[in-house]
This record gives structure tokens, C-alpha cells and sequence, in this order.
């Protein structure tokens, strides 16, 4: 059927609230939108998860054609199984309502590369520190289920510090048993069946930072163990070892070689705290994200009041690490605050209180620019509805699952006015705005600072009002902490 019949077909329909005809049942459905990344990598013959993320509709049913052999699909939506060879395999996703249908294809890589994009997902520290339980992992996978977190591509649930106390009579570590009565295995489980990945911690000592079990001398039974449970991630963090570079190497590559024999897909994440410069490493140690610096408290900027680092101060430590990272190396400049709201543990040191909303807008907007590891720390089991629109800005984490995985150079600074951007897979650039002041302030995006030139479209990804065509530059009213975040295209 010729597109033009389709779209009067399609108008009927919109206007009569009608099921659209047979023959333009491949039509894409606008309300639906398809929010799995692009590319999703995998270890061959390892266990897959990776639910179809959706969203736009309560009801849907999901397939998926050219899986290759050894995947399959559930009816709601969560692909599973192992691809026994290396290869990249083209897959469409389709997901369908009532009222239409979306497809979008994706590559999955079975290699040797994990985390093709940045991990989205969720972390117990900030918010919960040592009141973490099994309890809490179930509510948290239930609520990232039902407020549509794992829809827009959240899929990680991250267990931090405080779950391990003790080992058995065969060396392995045992999770508290207050805590976690029916062990990681039973969690992993849980999540999985609603297509969440599961996270763990260690530490490269013999003791963590808040002085639970660490992994040293001890990582390959601890990676068989994890692997046995069934889990996805390992946060590794460097409490208790020695300051100097070469032995982080060395014991962030025994994890991470440890890891790669388990038999199973685990992300590896370095956590030294930027303190040894692992960009300049921890690829090549086995990481597939470092962290760039201490941890983010909940503030907007603390560094020169009380040494402590907020948004701006965590941000500022990012100039110059851009070309470091990429698909499957990411820098990672700590959780998002987002919705913390002054009520976190950890968060709330050096005297944070707090953010606005509109702060922690502009903290999404930065770390989708960033390609930033995105992990929520909130409370998301009591959602307020301004984090939850933060959060599930679609068009936003699109550009932080971004294929292409560059991340934004600050391009622009003149005082508290700076631009950051960065180019896209499909040739097109996202820009950040960021009014760093107490005041209103009118930033100029110069196309020219892109390389670009003459009339283009610039599309703005929080609906702000300043979507169209613009000629040689952009200029927007930025408010206070705000960042006006764009796309750029078509010039
Ligand atoms: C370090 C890490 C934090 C958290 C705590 C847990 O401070 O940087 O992210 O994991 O340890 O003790």
C-alpha cells in the first residue's frame, strides 16, 4: 500500500480511535517507543538477559526476528538463552498494543566486549548504606518494574557494600544471612525474570570500605561464586590497598581475568576514585567502566566550602577525559543524585543537602552527554512524580545509550556559561547549555563551535519550548543551574 494511503488511513484512525486496517499493520505506531539500545553486548556462550524495553503503552506483546539460534523471547518481552558462537547477529524487536506497532533493529555482538553502552540502572548506596535486605532488592526490582524504569532501559539493580561478612568452610563468601535469608542466587533469579541484570561489590583488599569482606587472594573463587549465582556486575572498589598505580593494575586485571573465566557475562567496574588516572588503564586491566573521581555527593557544587563534590565539582574533573572512553570502556563520574532530595546516607556528607529539581534535571542532561554509566540512587519505591519525569526522559537516555559512544567535550566556556557536546551516530550533535550561575544568563550555541553552518534544526529534548530552525547560531534563555539540552541536525 502506497505511504500516503497508509497516512490517510493513519489520520482516520487517530481522529475515529480505530484499529488501524490490515496492510498498515507495519506502520510505526508513534505512541510506542523502542528504548533498548542499539547495540547489547554478550560473552558467546554465556547466559543473555535483555528485556525488550519499551514504552508509550501499559499492554504490550513484544517478538523479535533474526535472534539467533540459542535466544528466545518470553511474552513479556525478555530475551534469554546463550549464542554458542562469536558473531554479530542483526535483530528486529517489534512491540504491539491495540492500537499499533514499533520495530527497531539492534546488533547483538557475542564477543569479547560487555557494556556496548553506558549500564542504566539502579545502586543501594547513597540512599541506603548499610540498610540494604533482600526485602529492599525485591521492592526495588517490583517498583523499577512498575513506574517503568526497565522500560526506558533501566536494567541493572546494584547491590554496594555491607551483603558479605563471612566465608564458608570452602573459602566462598557468604552473604549476611539477616539480610539476604534466601542468598544472591534467589535475587538474581528475581530480577532476571523481570529482565533486571544483578550487581554485586567487592573491594581489592582483604577488608571493603565500610570494612566488610573484601576479594583479595581471593578472586577467582569469588568470580566462580558470583557467576554461580547468577550475577551480572561486580562494583570493585580499592578501600584497604596499597596508593601505588602498579599494583592496582594488577589486582583490578586478576579481577577482571578471574571474571572473564567464570563462564558468564559479569560488567567489571573499576572504582579507585580517579586517584591513579585509570583512563589511562583500566581498558586494558579488564574495566569496563572507572570511576573518574571520589564520590558525588547529593549538592550542586560543594568544593570550595567543604572539599566535598557535588554536580558542577564532579563535573569539572571530566575536562579532557573524552577520548578515554568508548563502547565498552566507560569513564564513570558516579551515580545520579537524582530524586535523593537531601534524604540519602552517604549522599549527604560534607554538608549536601539537597538539590532542585531543576538541578537534578540538569544533572541527567550532563551525564546523558557524558555517556556517563547512569545509576539511579534515589528511593524509587516512593517515586515523586518530577524525579520520575527526570528519569524517564526517553529522548535523553537516547542520547546516553548513543551508539556511537562519544562523550562530550566541554566546547564552550566563558564564566558561568558553558556548552558541552558531542556527535551522535547518525552525524547529528547533542549540546548542553549550562547556566552554572545564581541568575538567568542567554547562552550562544555558534554552529560553527560544531563545525556546522548556514540553517539547522534544533530539536530540544526536555520539550522546553525552543525546537526549530535557527540560522548560524542558538541562542537560549538558561535559568539558574539549568542546562537547555539539544540535538542539532540537518543543517
Ligand atoms: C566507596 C565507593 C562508594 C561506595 C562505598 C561503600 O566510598 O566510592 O561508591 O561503594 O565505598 O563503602
Amino acid at each position: 500500500m502506497k505511504s500516503g494511503l497508509c497516512s490517510l488511513i493513519s489520520l482516520i484512525y487517530v481522529l475515529s480511535g480505530l484499529m488501524v486496517f490490515a496492510g498498515c499493520s507495519h506502520m510505526q505506531s508513534s505512541h510506542l517507543v523502542i528504548n533498548t539500545p542499539k547495540v547489547v553486548g554478550v560473552y558467546p556462550d554465556t547466559d543473555f538477559v535483555l528485556k525488550i524495553a519499551a514504552s508509550g503503552s501499559d499492554s504490550l506483546s513484544y517478538s523479535a526476528s533474526g535472534l539467533p539460534k540459542g535466544l528466545s523471547v518470553s511474552s513479556d518481552g525478555v530475551i534469554t538463552g546463550r549464542i554458542a558462537s562469536a558473531g554479530e547477529y542483526d535483530v528486529t524487536l517489534k512491540v504491539s498494543d491495540s492500537i499499533g506497532s514499533r520495530r527497531k533493529d539492534i546488533r547483538i555482538v557475542a564477543g569479547d566486549t560487555l557494556a556496548l553502552t553506558p549500564p542504566l540502572g539502579w545502586m543501594t548506596w547513597n540512599m541506603f548504606g548499610a540498610n540494604i535486605s533482600q526485602q529492599l532488592i525485591i521492592e526495588t526490582a517490583d517498583a523499577m518494574v512498575e513506574y517503568g524504569l526497565v522500560d526506558v532501559g533501566y536494567d541493572y539493580i546494584i547491590i554496594d557494600d555491607l551483603w558479605c561478612f563471612v566465608r564458608d568452610g570452602e573459602g566462598r563468601m557468604v552473604p549476611d544471612k539477616k539480610k539476604f535469608p534466601d542468598g544472591m542466587q534467589f535475587l538474581a533469579d528475581y530480577c532476571h525474570s523481570k529482565g533486571i541484570r544483578l550487581g554485586i561489590y567487592s573491594d581489592a583488599a582483604n577488608k571493603t570500605c565500610a570494612g566488610a569482606m573484601g576479594s583479595l587472594a581471593n578472586e577467582v573463587i569469588d568470580a566462580k561464586t558470583f557467576a554461580g549465582w547468577r550475577i551480572d556486575y561486580l562494583k570493585y572498589d580499592y578501600c584497604n590497598a596499597p596508593g601505588d598505580r602498579e599494583t592496582a593494575i594488577k589486582r583490578y586485571t586478576e579481577m577482571a581475568d578471574a571474571l572473564k573465566d567464570s563462564g558468564r557475562s559479569i560488567v567489571f567496574g573499576v572504582c579507585e576514585w580517579g586517584v591513579r588516572k585509570p583512563w589511562l588503564w583500566g581498558k586494558d586491566a579488564g574495566g569496563h567502566l572507572w570511576r573518574t573521581t571520589y564520590d558525588i555527593r547529593d549538592s550542586w557544587s560543594l568544593y570550595k566550602k567543604t572539599g566535598g563534590l557535588g554536580i558542577l565539582d564532579i563535573l569539572d574533573k571530566q575536562v579532557g577525559l573524552s577520548k578515554y572512553a568508548g563502547p565498552g570502556h566507560w569513564n564513570d563520574p558516579d551515580m545520579l543524585v537524582v530524586g535523593l532530595n537531601g534524604q540519602g546516607d552517604s549522599s549527604n556528607a560534607y554538608g549536601a543537602k539537597g538539590c532542585t529539581d531543576t538541578e537534578y534535571r540538569s544533572q541527567m542532561s550532563l551525564w546523558c552527554l557524558l555517556s556517563a554509566p547512569m545509576l539511579i540512587s534515589c528511593d524509587i519505591r516512593e517515586l515523586p512524580e518530577a524525579t520520575w519525569a527526570i528519569l524517564t526522559n526517553t529522548k535523553a537516555i537516547a542520547i546516553n545509550q548513543d551508539p556511537l559512544g562519544r562523550v562530550a567535550d566541554r566546547i564552550y566556556k566563558d564564566g558561568d556559561k558553558e556548552i558541552w557536546s558531542k556527535q551522535l551516530a547518525d552525524g547529528s550533535y547533542a549540546a548542553g547549555l549550562l547556566n552554572r550561575s545564581d541568575k538567568p544568563l542567554d547562552i550562544t550555541l555558534d554552529f560553527k563551535l560544531l563545525g556546522l553552518s548556514g540553517e539547522c534544526e534544533v530539536i530540544d529534548l526536555w520539550d522546553s519550548g525552543f525546537t526549530g530552525r535557527y540560522s548560524q547560531d542558538f541562542t537560549a534563555k538558561v535559568k539558574a543551574h539549568e542546562v537547555v539540552l539539544v540535538k542539532i541536525r540537518g543543517c
